[in-house]
């Protein structure tokens, strides 16, 4: 995510055809973390196609998200390696304790939850990453203190 504005993502557009939706798209989310209603109605102005287009397109593919990232991003890792060492479990705990649910935003907006593929770090499954920073060999105990962990740094600020 960066603190640009939206309007940056065309700045450097030379071609508006079609064709750039999937890239505008992508930069937008890269941008912002999510693609709001207002980001897809812009684009779809800059590209000159209907709003509609750009929702359905979008909602086709699953990289692009609708609902703003939480302040701590959590994604759980449910490759191979990680499932043998009870990721299922850490994703269940992980549920339980910020109630929330995997693929959405706490109403809180502290926490949004990311199932993911393999995130290459086998050695150190199960895995879970927080706002890019990897957690090895999670247990139970460990993502319940974690996420208490988070909540008093939000108390803290
Ligand atoms: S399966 Fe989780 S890091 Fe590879």
């Amino acid at each position: 995510m960066n603190e640009l504005p939206l309007e940056s993502i065309f700045a450097d557009l030379t071609d508006r055809s079609r064709s750039m939706l999937i890239p505008v798209l992508q930069r937008e989310q890269e941008r912002s973390g999510y693609l709001s209603r207002e980001a897809m109605v812009a684009i779809a102005r800059e590209l000159n196609l209907a709003p509609s287009k750009v929702f359905g397109v979008a909602s086709f593919y699953n990289q692009f998200k609708f609902e703003a990232p939480g302040k701590f991003h959590i994604q759980v890792c449910r490759g191979t390696a990680c499932h043998v060492k009870g990721s299922a479990t850490l994703l269940e705990t992980l549920e339980r304790e910020t109630k929330g649910c995997a693929g959405h935003t706490t109403r809180d907006g502290l926490f949004s939850i990311e199932v993911v593929a393999c995130v290459g770090a086998c050695s150190l499954a199960p895995v879970v990453v927080v706002n890019g920073k990897f957690h090895a060999r999670m247990t139970d105990t460990q993502i319940r203190s974690l996420v208490s962990q988070l909540r008093q740094e939000v108390e803290n600020e």
